[in-house]
Protein backbone atom coordinates (compact mmCIF):
# COMPACT_ATOMS: atom_id res chain seq x y z
CA UNK A 1 0.00 0.00 0.00
CA UNK A 2 0.76 3.33 -0.70
CA UNK A 3 0.50 6.90 0.43
CA UNK A 4 2.23 10.36 -0.26
CA UNK A 5 4.18 11.68 2.18
CA UNK A 6 5.45 15.62 2.59
CA UNK A 7 7.53 16.83 4.97
CA UNK A 8 7.51 20.87 5.79
CA UNK A 9 11.36 22.05 6.84
CA UNK A 10 12.75 25.56 7.64
CA UNK A 11 14.80 25.20 4.37
CA UNK A 12 12.83 22.60 2.23
CA UNK A 13 9.77 21.05 1.43
CA UNK A 14 10.31 17.35 0.80
CA UNK A 15 8.00 14.62 -0.63
CA UNK A 16 7.44 11.40 -2.35
CA UNK A 17 4.70 8.15 -2.20
CA UNK A 18 5.64 6.13 0.47
CA UNK A 19 5.80 1.84 0.63
CA UNK A 20 3.74 1.42 4.34
CA UNK A 21 4.79 -2.33 4.17
CA UNK A 22 8.83 -1.87 3.46
CA UNK A 23 8.70 2.08 5.75
CA UNK A 24 10.58 2.77 3.05
CA UNK A 25 9.82 5.70 0.09
CA UNK A 26 8.86 3.87 -3.49
CA UNK A 27 10.50 6.71 -5.39
CA UNK A 28 13.34 9.09 -5.19
CA UNK A 29 12.17 12.11 -3.11
CA UNK A 30 11.65 15.32 -5.12
CA UNK A 31 12.62 18.41 -2.82
CA UNK A 32 11.47 22.28 -3.37
CA UNK A 33 12.75 24.94 -1.11
CA UNK A 34 10.62 26.17 1.54
CA UNK A 35 9.59 30.01 0.74
CA UNK A 36 10.72 32.96 3.01
CA UNK A 37 8.86 34.47 4.79
CA UNK A 38 6.93 30.69 5.15
CA UNK A 39 3.29 31.50 5.11
CA UNK A 40 0.56 29.20 4.65
CA UNK A 41 0.12 30.49 0.93
CA UNK A 42 3.62 30.12 -0.17
CA UNK A 43 4.32 26.60 1.86
CA UNK A 44 0.86 25.37 0.28
CA UNK A 45 2.27 26.27 -3.41
CA UNK A 46 5.06 23.93 -2.03
CA UNK A 47 3.55 21.04 -1.20
CA UNK A 48 1.58 21.22 -4.42
CA UNK A 49 4.36 21.53 -6.34
CA UNK A 50 5.76 18.47 -4.51
CA UNK A 51 2.76 16.48 -5.00
CA UNK A 52 2.48 17.61 -8.92
CA UNK A 53 5.76 16.35 -9.56
CA UNK A 54 4.53 12.58 -9.34
CA UNK A 55 0.85 13.14 -10.66
CA UNK A 56 -0.31 11.60 -7.12
CA UNK A 57 -4.00 11.50 -7.08
CA UNK A 58 -4.47 9.58 -3.53
CA UNK A 59 -4.34 10.49 0.04
CA UNK A 60 -1.35 12.69 1.53
CA UNK A 61 0.12 12.62 5.35
CA UNK A 62 2.25 16.60 5.83
CA UNK A 63 4.29 17.26 8.78
CA UNK A 64 4.51 20.15 10.40
CA UNK A 65 7.35 21.83 12.35
CA UNK A 66 4.65 23.03 15.54
CA UNK A 67 1.88 22.00 17.36
CA UNK A 68 -1.03 20.23 15.31
CA UNK A 69 -4.42 19.23 16.67
CA UNK A 70 -6.55 17.29 15.52
CA UNK A 71 -4.40 16.14 12.12
CA UNK A 72 -5.39 19.19 10.74
CA UNK A 73 -4.67 22.34 12.99
CA UNK A 74 -1.41 24.40 13.81
CA UNK A 75 -1.24 25.76 17.06
CA UNK A 76 2.09 26.50 17.41
CA UNK A 77 4.88 28.32 14.45
CA UNK A 78 8.25 28.08 16.39
CA UNK A 79 10.71 28.45 13.52
CA UNK A 80 7.92 29.44 10.72
CA UNK A 81 5.87 32.07 9.98
CA UNK A 82 3.40 33.09 12.75
CA UNK A 83 0.21 33.52 10.43
CA UNK A 84 0.43 29.47 10.63
CA UNK A 85 -1.45 29.72 13.89
CA UNK A 86 -4.70 28.21 14.03
CA UNK A 87 -4.83 27.81 10.22
CA UNK A 88 -6.67 24.42 9.09
CA UNK A 89 -3.71 23.63 7.66
CA UNK A 90 -5.43 19.93 6.10
CA UNK A 91 -8.41 22.44 4.84
CA UNK A 92 -5.72 24.17 3.35
CA UNK A 93 -3.93 22.14 1.71
CA UNK A 94 -6.47 19.68 0.52
CA UNK A 95 -8.14 22.53 -1.21
CA UNK A 96 -4.95 23.52 -2.61
CA UNK A 97 -4.14 20.05 -3.72
CA UNK A 98 -7.87 19.92 -5.67
CA UNK A 99 -9.71 18.04 -3.00
CA UNK A 100 -7.24 15.15 -2.12
CA UNK A 101 -7.93 13.65 1.48
CA UNK A 102 -4.90 15.33 3.97
CA UNK A 103 -3.59 14.89 7.68
CA UNK A 104 -1.07 16.99 8.93
CA UNK A 105 1.09 15.87 12.15
CA UNK A 106 3.85 17.57 14.00
CA UNK A 107 7.70 16.85 12.33
CA UNK A 108 9.11 14.99 15.78
CA UNK A 109 5.85 12.99 16.12
CA UNK A 110 5.67 11.72 12.59
CA UNK A 111 9.86 10.77 12.70
CA UNK A 112 9.40 9.27 15.98
CA UNK A 113 6.55 7.08 14.81
CA UNK A 114 8.73 6.24 11.57
CA UNK A 115 11.25 5.23 13.56
CA UNK A 116 9.38 3.01 16.14
CA UNK A 117 7.98 1.29 13.54
CA UNK A 118 11.30 0.62 10.95
CA UNK A 119 13.99 1.93 12.52
CA UNK A 120 16.18 2.45 16.05
CA UNK A 121 12.81 2.22 18.06
CA UNK A 122 11.72 -1.05 16.79
CA UNK A 123 10.07 -3.18 19.36
CA UNK A 124 11.27 -1.45 21.91
CA UNK A 125 8.90 -0.96 25.14
CA UNK A 126 9.10 1.38 27.88
CA UNK A 127 9.39 4.77 27.65
CA UNK A 128 11.34 5.87 24.60
CA UNK A 129 12.25 9.71 23.64
CA UNK A 130 13.00 10.76 20.10
CA UNK A 131 14.65 14.17 19.77
CA UNK A 132 15.20 15.60 16.17
CA UNK A 133 17.83 18.05 16.77
CA UNK A 134 17.66 20.78 13.51
CA UNK A 135 16.70 24.32 13.21
CA UNK A 136 14.80 23.70 16.63
CA UNK A 137 14.76 20.93 18.82
CA UNK A 138 11.65 18.58 17.79
CA UNK A 139 10.23 15.68 20.44
CA UNK A 140 8.30 12.14 20.24
CA UNK A 141 7.30 10.94 23.66
CA UNK A 142 6.42 7.11 23.14
CA UNK A 143 5.14 4.58 26.30
CA UNK A 144 5.25 1.27 25.40
CA UNK A 145 5.01 2.17 21.68
CA UNK A 146 1.88 4.70 21.83
CA UNK A 147 2.70 8.08 20.97
CA UNK A 148 1.79 11.55 23.42
CA UNK A 149 1.42 13.77 20.72
CA UNK A 150 2.42 17.32 20.95
CA UNK A 151 5.10 16.92 23.65
CA UNK A 152 7.08 20.25 22.51
CA UNK A 153 10.31 19.09 24.91
CA UNK A 154 12.25 21.24 22.92
CA UNK A 155 10.71 24.45 24.64
CA UNK A 156 11.85 23.31 28.12
CA UNK A 157 13.81 26.17 29.64
CA UNK A 158 17.77 25.17 30.38
CA UNK A 159 19.66 27.65 31.65
CA UNK A 160 17.17 30.88 31.59
CA UNK A 161 16.81 30.09 27.79
CA UNK A 162 14.01 27.84 25.33
CA UNK A 163 16.64 24.84 25.31
CA UNK A 164 16.36 24.73 21.49
CA UNK A 165 17.96 27.85 21.46
CA UNK A 166 20.90 26.38 23.03
CA UNK A 167 21.15 22.88 21.96
CA UNK A 168 19.95 22.25 18.71
CA UNK A 169 22.04 21.56 15.50
CA UNK A 170 21.32 25.75 14.67
CA UNK A 171 22.57 26.46 17.91
CA UNK A 172 25.57 24.74 17.36
CA UNK A 173 26.24 26.80 13.50
CA UNK A 174 25.61 30.05 14.78
CA UNK A 175 27.65 29.99 17.86
CA UNK A 176 30.14 28.44 15.71
CA UNK A 177 30.66 25.47 18.64
CA UNK A 178 32.90 22.56 18.13
CA UNK A 179 31.13 18.93 17.90
CA UNK A 180 32.45 18.07 21.35
CA UNK A 181 31.62 20.72 23.00
CA UNK A 182 28.35 21.25 22.04
CA UNK A 183 27.78 17.25 22.98
CA UNK A 184 29.27 17.11 25.86
CA UNK A 185 27.74 20.82 27.52
CA UNK A 186 24.98 21.55 25.83
CA UNK A 187 23.54 18.48 24.34
CA UNK A 188 24.27 16.17 27.56
CA UNK A 189 22.27 19.43 29.57
CA UNK A 190 19.28 18.96 28.04
CA UNK A 191 19.26 15.36 27.95
CA UNK A 192 19.99 15.08 31.59
CA UNK A 193 17.24 17.62 32.28
CA UNK A 194 14.75 15.55 30.11
CA UNK A 195 15.71 12.21 31.79
CA UNK A 196 15.39 13.95 34.88
CA UNK A 197 11.49 14.47 34.03
CA UNK A 198 10.96 11.07 32.31
CA UNK A 199 13.41 8.26 33.06
CA UNK A 200 13.19 7.32 29.34
CA UNK A 201 14.69 3.55 28.77
CA UNK A 202 15.71 4.97 25.56
CA UNK A 203 16.89 8.24 23.71
CA UNK A 204 16.89 8.15 20.19
CA UNK A 205 18.64 11.36 18.29
CA UNK A 206 17.19 12.32 14.58
CA UNK A 207 17.59 15.25 12.57
CA UNK A 208 20.15 16.00 10.19
CA UNK A 209 22.70 14.84 12.68
CA UNK A 210 21.62 11.90 13.07
CA UNK A 211 24.31 10.75 10.58
CA UNK A 212 27.12 12.44 12.27
CA UNK A 213 26.72 10.58 15.13
CA UNK A 214 30.30 9.60 15.62
CA UNK A 215 30.93 13.01 15.87
CA UNK A 216 29.17 14.07 18.88
CA UNK A 217 27.34 10.49 20.48
CA UNK A 218 31.23 9.31 22.61
CA UNK A 219 31.27 13.18 23.97
CA UNK A 220 27.70 13.02 25.60
CA UNK A 221 28.61 11.12 29.26
CA UNK A 222 26.68 10.44 32.55
CA UNK A 223 22.80 9.75 31.28
CA UNK A 224 21.44 6.78 31.99
CA UNK A 225 19.17 6.06 29.37
CA UNK A 226 20.81 4.25 26.22
CA UNK A 227 21.21 6.57 23.39
CA UNK A 228 21.12 5.41 19.61
CA UNK A 229 21.00 7.48 16.61
CA UNK A 230 17.53 7.39 14.28
CA UNK A 231 18.02 5.27 11.67
CA UNK A 232 15.65 6.75 8.52
CA UNK A 233 17.63 9.69 9.01
CA UNK A 234 15.98 12.55 6.29
CA UNK A 235 13.28 10.14 5.38
CA UNK A 236 12.15 9.72 8.87
CA UNK A 237 8.83 12.31 8.36
CA UNK A 238 8.09 11.76 5.08
CA UNK A 239 7.59 7.90 6.04
CA UNK A 240 5.78 8.82 9.38
CA UNK A 241 3.55 11.76 7.64
CA UNK A 242 2.09 8.88 5.68
CA UNK A 243 1.75 6.60 8.22
CA UNK A 244 -0.48 8.76 10.44
CA UNK A 245 -2.19 9.59 7.21
CA UNK A 246 -2.72 5.81 6.62
CA UNK A 247 -4.26 5.56 10.48
CA UNK A 248 -1.02 3.97 11.77
C1 LIG B 1 8.57 23.23 17.31
C2 LIG B 1 8.19 21.77 17.30
C3 LIG B 1 8.96 21.06 16.20
C4 LIG B 1 10.44 21.30 16.33
C5 LIG B 1 11.23 20.69 15.21
C6 LIG B 1 10.06 23.37 17.46
O1 LIG B 1 10.43 24.71 17.46
O2 LIG B 1 7.95 23.92 18.36
O3 LIG B 1 6.83 21.61 17.11
O4 LIG B 1 8.69 19.67 16.27
O5 LIG B 1 10.71 22.69 16.36
O6 LIG B 1 10.87 21.22 13.97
Amino acid sequence: MQIFGVDIGGSGIKGAPVDLDKGDLAQERHKVLTPQPATPDGVADGVKQVVDHFGWTGPVGVTFPGVVTDGATIRTAANVDDSWIDTDAAALLGERLGGLPVTVVNDADAAGVAEMHFGAGRGRRGTVILLTLGTGIGSAVFADGVLVPNTELGHLELDGHDAEKRASSKAREDHDMSWEHWASHRVRKYLAHVEMLFSPDLFIIGGGVSRKSHKFLPHIKGIKAEIVPAQLQNNAGIVGAAMRAAGR
